[in-house]
């Protein structure tokens, strides 16, 4: 049989991202990125135990030795329910939080025990387009011009009319170069690639059509797992920098460092995924922090009956918030 997430749990799930986004919140705009990547964790991590389920962090803030909490393997909640994967992302784009910009955000995912891929922390490929295409339209093995090309046919365009999402990073200086002279757009994006493979999947709204290049692995799962709910095709192989990445991935049991995971690989059957702004972005609007009401949008979807919900919610604070 087929496990699912109950549905108790997915607003179970909400109100966990929205005290990580309130926490981090609190600290937009100040610079101090380590600050607000804490609050969230503690936040995020403090909300999750009070759930009755026996959950584990299998995308986490890293290592027990290098993180305090939520390291990848920590047990999360009473025990007292389903067995879970969880993984975590308290505060996606700690530098956006901590300069006040677009799309900071406070993300989980949560799915029946071994669904989730257990991605090591380091670097992987990415490409992603919208639902509604042929399998396999693009490729991580196609060039970026063959990508858009096939991606062009299928749209009824011209390459010239797509506008490619890259995080503004120098190693992608080479497939900048490559999209813009097939003559695609680009549009650069400091951080939060999880939002970036997010907005592929509504073109017309976004204006985003493919999504491409290098970034977290963690944020790779998580956006796979967003994208098993809302649809869109979407490929990541791991992409080690130095030997260190080679031996962080042996020891979650990949030795294969030349897969391609689907989505399927990388989300396994029922998965809920939220995001809770921290600042305003593409997706959600960010915290409102006024004297007595604390406001939160966050973005909540069930891969299981295909739910996708914008929950707009307000705390009564007064004055203590
Ligand atoms: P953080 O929240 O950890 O700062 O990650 C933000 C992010 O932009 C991710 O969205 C992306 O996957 C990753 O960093 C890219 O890593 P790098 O900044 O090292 O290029």
């Amino acid at each position: 049989m087929v496990e699912t997430v109950n549905q108790s749990l997915v607003w179970d799930i909400m109100h966990v991202a929205e005290s990580a986004a309130i926490a981090a919140a609190k600290l937009r705009g100040r610079g101090d990125e380590m600050a607000a990547d804490k609050a969230a964790v503690d936040a995020m991590r403090t909300a999750m135990n009070k759930l009755d389920i026996d959950g584990r962090v299998v995308i986490g803030e890293g290592e027990r030795d290098e993180a305090p909490m939520l390291f990848i393997g920590e047990e999360i909640g009473t025990k007292s329910g389903p067995k879970v994967d969880i993984a975590v992302d308290p505060l996606e784009g700690t530098t956006l939080c901590a300069k006040s910009l677009p799309n900071a955000l406070a993300v989980l995912a949560l799915a029946p025990q071994g669904s989730l891929l257990h991605a090591p922390d380091i670097y992987m490929e990415k490409i992603a387009i919208g639902p509604g295409f042929a399998p396999g339209l693009v490729d991580l093995d196609k060039t970026p011009t063959e990508n858009l090309t096939s991606l062009a046919e299928a749209k009824g365009v011209a390459v010239s009319d797509l506008t490619a999402l890259v995080l503004d990073r120098s190693r992608h200086a080479k497939l900048i170069g490559e999209l813009r002279e097939a003559g695609a757009a680009v549009k650069l994006i400091g951080d939060g690639d999880i939002a970036g493979v997010i907005q592929t999947t509504d073109a017309q709204e976004t204006g985003i059509d493919i999504y491409m290049g290098i970034g977290g692995a963690p944020e790779g799962v998580l956006a796979a797992a967003a994208l098993s709910c809302i649809g869109g095709q979407m490929q990541g192989r791991l992409h080690p920098m130095q030997d260190a990445h080679v031996e962080r991935a042996k020891k979650v049991g990949i030795d294969d460092l030349s897969k391609k995971y689907s989505i399927e690989d990388m989300v396994k059957g029922d998965v809920v995924f939220a995001a809770t702004g921290v600042t305003s972005g593409s997706m959600v609007d960010g915290v409102r922090l006024d004297q007595d009401i604390i406001e939160t949008e966050t973005l909540i979807m069930h891969a299981g009956p295909k739910t996708v919900r914008w929950i707009r919610s307000q705390r009564q604070t007064n004055g203590v918030g």
